[in-house]
């Protein structure tokens, strides 16, 4: 999305139950994966499913701009021809990752290890954002990194063609410098390895092995994981058939939980264990959830969830240990919490002050904003539930997901809640008002 985009406030009023049996789209970080995996593959790689929102369609574009083939059929299907490992070509301009966090990172990791000088840069959100945590690990392969204040972008980035293998032991849970890492080893002679405190999502791993790659995972004794690979690998292309997004079910997820008699069956839902904290989470709080027709789709487990409101929820204390889990889901966690019974205790939250917005202050400010009890003690935040007052403006700061969750908060509050910018969700989940809508979500153009 471009910043200098005039700006779409939307608002959103108490609606009473919701129903519908839907499909959310495609999950966006095996979105950017199965497109960025195709083009380094040998052969052709069919996606079907893939979420077409902005993030990802920027990728796409960062992939062609590297000599991959990236094509779409009429019925959605995509198909990437790739160049094979070591072999993508110097980009003749700058690439532009939108407001794409993953997309930047793990691009940031391929080019790295090959002998090509790539630049990168975003919106005015992606060009707040740290890179300092790719670029200190890619650097010891031996790419160098030229970027802003900070590490911020736009940034360039001086790939190697002599890159030493690198064993990297994470600051932080982030799958993206996981795997921005792993990428950079695809192309390097010898053995990388990223050893990770705390298990954060593994598709990464999932789709290489699914590439035809040996990806070695072990356990640590502290619950953390070793991921290695020995380079440089051969991928062979294989179909993807992208599972829908958590992140943008549970929208619709926390919709249904908050008013009650509503019900609704959410198809397809990717269902990795490093993914579903938030079901987990919601569960404990005494939402009546169902997970049906579980099963296995290129690597990835995925099953249907129905969700009734018929249960009040209740204040819980959500570990720190969960955080990886289900990081991008806080923001809407905190609506689910602004209506549950007594106080719930979200802890160990410092990742999100490094998202598309910094989600907590922005989180704060919109509880703030719509008369919700919460506080922030340290990193967790706090907030204690009841009857929601609403009535306030959010800013979402170009940040989609600030912007769906502050929308849900306004289907159960007493007056409608605001957010001053809609077009953001246009990155994740570009048919999010049209899908709620169907189901019964109040949404007006808010002037
Ligand atoms: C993602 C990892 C997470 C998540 C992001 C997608 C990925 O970021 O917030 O939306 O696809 O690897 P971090 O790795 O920074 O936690």
């Amino acid at each position: 999305m471009s910043s200098s985009q005039t700006k779409r406030p939307l608002s959103s009023a108490k609606t009473g139950p919701i129903s519908g049996d839907i499909r959310v789209p495609g999950d966006k970080s095996i979105s950017h994966r199965s497109l960025m995996f195709g083009g380094l593959a040998i052969g052709t790689t069919k996606v079907t499913g893939l979420l077409e929102g902005e993030d990802v369609l920027a990728t796409a574009d960062a992939m062609r701009k590297l000599g991959a083939t990236v094509t779409r059929d009429e019925d959605g299907t995509w198909h990437v021809t790739g160049v094979g490992v070591g072999a993508l070509r110097e980009p003749d301009s700058v690439i532009d990752m939108g407001n794409a966090g993953t997309g930047i990172r793990l691009m940031a990791g391929i080019v790295a290890t090959h002998p090509i000088t790539t630049f990168f840069t975003g919106d005015a959100s992606l060009c707040k954002r740290p890179m300092g945590r790719v670029a200190d690990p890619l650097s010891k392969f031996g790419a160098q990194f030229i970027t802003r204040d900070q590490g911020r972008p736009p940034m360039a980035v001086i790939g190697t063609d002599e890159a030493k293998p690198v064993t990297y032991t994470l600051p932080m849970a982030s799958a993206q410098v996981k795997s921005a890492v792993m990428l950079a080893g695809l192309n390097t002679t010898g053995t990388t390895t990223v050893i990770e405190p705390k298990p954060s999502r593994d598709h990464t791993e999932r789709m290489l092995r699914h590439f035809g790659v040996d990806v070695d995972v072990k356990v640590n004794d502290d619950g953390g994981r070793t991921v290695s690979l020995t380079g440089p690998v051969e991928m062979k292309a294989a179909d993807i058939v992208v599972p829908t997004d958590p992140s943008s079910a549970a929208f619709p997820m926390v919709a249904a939980l908050i008013n009650p008699d509503s019900h609704v069956t959410i198809r397809d839902v990717c269902l990795n264990p490093l993914r579903t904290g938030l079901i987990t989470t919601l569960i404990e709080m005494g939402g009546d959830i169902t997970i049906t027709n579980e099963r296995e789709e290129a690597g990835e487990t995925i099953g249907d969830l129905v969700v009734t409101g018929k249960n009040r929820l209740k204040g819980i204390v959500v570990p720190a240990e969960r955080a990886p889990s289900m990081i991008d889901e806080y923001p809407v966690l905190a609506v689910a919490a602004a209506y549950a019974e007594g106080e719930t205790r979200m802890c160990d939250l410092e990742e999100l002050r490094v998202k598309e917005s910094d989600r907590l202050a922005a989180v704060a400010a919109g509880l703030e904003a719509n008369g919700v009890i919460h506080r922030i003690e340290g990193d967790d935040l706090i907030v204690t539930g009841g009857v929601v007052p609403g009535g306030g403006m959010v800013e979402t700061h170009l940040d989609h997901r600030i912007a769906m969750s502050f929308l849900v908060l306004g289907l159960g509050a007493e007056k409608p809640v605001a957010v001053d910018d809609a077009n953001p969700i246009a990155t994740s989940f570009p048919n999010f008002e049209k899908l709620m809508g169907e189901m019964g979500a109040k949404f007006a153009l808010h002037s």
